[in-house]
């Protein structure tokens, strides 16, 4: 009742723990049931080892959190090598998310996860400090276009490109990475944003600014997840600020096939358990026989 399928992959339900909120779920694992929850999309992983940003990592707002981590993980092939196993323990289908700041990395990591047998890789073209003229990938589509058409040459596997909201325009990134081979598009990733410590007179993170999620960004993200649906015919998996069920339901009626739930799991470790039950009770009490039935009818 509740499986989905994304290009060719069937998931058990809906739900996936977001890249960066859930490790590789091994710190989850004593509080969640990982052969319950419908997938995880592993913190994101680059070429080189990264220890990540000084300073400040995580401050919390009045709806959300900010995050500047910097793509701390223990590199590809370290991950392939120490945490793989691990998570094809379980039910939950694993995604590989691979960030980066230079095209050349991305290249080579795809290398390594095409050597495994993931299924699903999510492109996280979000990240700032690249190469070509200090551009964020997420933000221009001609710089997006141009990786994702370089790494869909590189793999077999199913292409998932995470999107930025803070693209310029998001239903022209959206077609822009369709066209350069995307088989699916993840969104969204966090929103730029600032945080002052006033005594210190100072932005609270050293990088000035950081990403926002949770609650706060959740109509938002839900108005770009239905933008991307309107032009794009792609599978789309949504997220930005679910915290319950009923959030989940909304990313699905704007036209999500599955969601991602981030910042939620730091609050209750174990709440895409009762994100999995509360979409199931829905279905039985409107009748649905299958998400497809209200995926996108909005
Ligand atoms: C602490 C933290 C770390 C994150 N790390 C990554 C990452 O490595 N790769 C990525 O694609 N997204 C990363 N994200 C973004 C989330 O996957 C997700 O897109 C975002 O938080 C919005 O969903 P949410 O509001 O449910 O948290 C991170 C988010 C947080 C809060």
């Amino acid at each position: 009742m509740l499986k989905v399928n994304i290009c060719g992959v069937e998931f058990n339900n809906p739900v996936i723990a977001a890249s960066g909120t859930f490790g590789f779920g091994r710190e989850f694992e004593p509080y969640v049931d990982l052969n319950k929850i419908g997938g995880i999309s592993t913190k994101g992983l680059t070429y080189y080892k990264k220890d990540g940003n000084e300073g400040r990592r995580i401050h919390e707002t009045a709806s959300g959190i900010m995050n500047s981590i910097g793509l701390q993980n223990p590199s590809v092939s370290e991950f392939i090598k120490n945490d793989l196993d691990f998570m094809k323990q379980f039910d939950a289908k694993i995604i590989a998310n691979i960030g980066g700041s230079q095209v050349e990395d991305y290249l080579k990591s795809i290398e390594l996860i095409e050597e495994t047998d993931i299924e699903i890789i999510e492109l996280n073209i979000s990240c700032p400090n690249v190469k070509e003229g200090g551009m964020a990938f997420g933000i221009k589509c001609d710089i997006a276009f141009d990786i994702v058409k370089k790494v869909r040459e590189k793999t077999n596997k199913v292409l998932m490109v995470k999107l930025s909201p803070n693209a310029e325009n998001i239903k022209e990134m959206a077609i822009s990475c369709v066209e350069a081979g995307a088989d699916s598009l993840s969104l969204v990733n966090t929103f730029n944003a600032l945080a002052i410590d006033i005594y210190k007179r100072k932005p609270i993170f050293k990088n000035v600014t950081a990403g926002l999620s949770g609650p706060a960004i959740k109509p938002i993200a839900l108005r770009m997840v239905k933008e991307v649906h309107d032009v794009v015919d792609v599978p789309i998996v949504g997220m930005g600020g679910i915290m319950d069920w009923q959030d989940a339901i909304e990313f699905i009626m704007a036209g999500s096939t599955a969601v991602q739930v981030g910042t939620a799991n730091f609050i209750q470790p174990n709440i895409m358990e009762d994100i999995i039950d509360g979409i199931e009770r829905f279905m039985i009490k409107e009748n649905i026989k299958d998400l497809s039935e209200i995926t996108g009818i909005i």
